[in-house]
């Protein structure tokens, strides 16, 4: 049996304008992951199990645009050798792949991505085809297309190389290393937002209006150029807290909060918290709300107060 298991993650800075070229702020969350278990088994056929979206089939019966089934057709590749070279393994005729995850989906914490990496590694060291980080962030960021049509990608790199990342589409991979630890309370609207519809109506705002919203995207990349440098010097987190009220306001400015966000992230500002904003998609899913650690039970609490359906405290190194 081979396992494989990969984080959730946070955008802290940047969601939206990153599609559009300017840099995002992206880190693992550990308290919640993503889990791959793939045996050898007697039945014919390569069989995927993931309860949590009551999912149990035979790969043949998965349309190509499925992002599971793609992603396994994806590790054996074009030339897939015969499974029975895998019998010895357990003296099976197929593979059952078991899939599940603590990850809220649709929710902005990266629970696609993470089943995908999760699921690419797996498979991929039970066939014996090691994979490289690049080949499977490659590959994720494949699969992540089928989930949200444009994705910038910075998703199944920051889950992939499972560090915090400062994500400019298109460029190298630019990890970053963090001076002083800091919390995060996370909370969640429990409200499902597709990314794919939110990122569609930005671009229709970017549609009708370039040279404003060029701008508004200047002004998102200029505060995650800050951020990072404020948290490389692990300094001022007061200033980091103000960099994410700004940029939580120019998300309000992109349509893509809510009032339910919008509650929460008062909520977190009123309880002692140095800054808050929405994180990911927007229009539901999560909210992240930086804290001194003292206060994280407190704002956590504030926020269960204010609606949130759960909150996880993490903190980020
Ligand atoms: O909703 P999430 O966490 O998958 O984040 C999406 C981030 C966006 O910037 C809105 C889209 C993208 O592809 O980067």
């Amino acid at each position: 049996m081979t396992r494989a298991s990969a984080p959730g993650k946070i955008i802290l800075f940047g969601e939206h304008a990153v599609v559009y070229g300017r840099p995002a702020l992206a880190v693992p969350v550990t308290q919640v992951h993503a889990d791959v278990e793939v045996t050898a088994a007697p039945r014919r056929g390569i069989w995927i199990h993931a309860p949590d979206v009551n999912l149990h089939a035979e790969l043949a019966s998965l349309s190509a645009d499925h992002p599971l089934g793609a992603a396994i057709r994806s590790v054996f590749g074009p030339h897939p050798r015969p499974l029975s070279r895998f019998r010895e393994r357990g003296g099976g005729e197929g593979i059952e792949i078991n899939i599940s995850s603590t990850i809220p989906v649709a929710s902005g914490l990266g629970s696609g991505a993470a089943v995908t990496v999760a699921l690419l590694r797996a498979l991929s060291s039970f066939l014996l085809r090691s994979l490289s980080f690049d080949e499977v962030n490659s590959l994720a960021y494949e699969i992540e297309k089928l989930h949200h049509g444009t994705p910038s990608g910075i998703d199944n790199t920051v889950i992939t190389y499972a560090r915090p990342v400062y994500f400019i589409k298109g460029q190298p991979i630019e990890t970053f290393t963090v001076g002083a630890p800091f919390t995060i309370v996370i909370g969640d609207t429990g409200i499902r937002a597709p990314t794919k519809e939110s990122v569609g109506d930005v671009r229709k705002l970017w549609e009708a209006d370039q040279a404003r919203w060029e701008k508004v995207f200047d002004e998102v990349g200029e505060i995650a150029k800050s951020a990072r440098e404020k948290i490389e010097r692990g300094k001022k987190k007061e200033e980091l807290g103000a960099l994410m009220n700004a940029n939580h306001a120019l998300l309000q400015e992109m349509t893509v909060s809510s009032l339910e966000l919008d509650r929460l992230i008062v909520a977190a500002r009123v309880a002692g918290a140095l800054g808050a904003k929405l994180s990911g998609g927007g229009r539901g899913g999560n909210m992240i709300a930086l804290v001194e650690k003292e206060s994280a039970p407190a704002v956590a609490e504030a926020l269960m107060s204010a609606g949130a359906k759960r909150t996880i405290i993490t903190e980020v190194i």
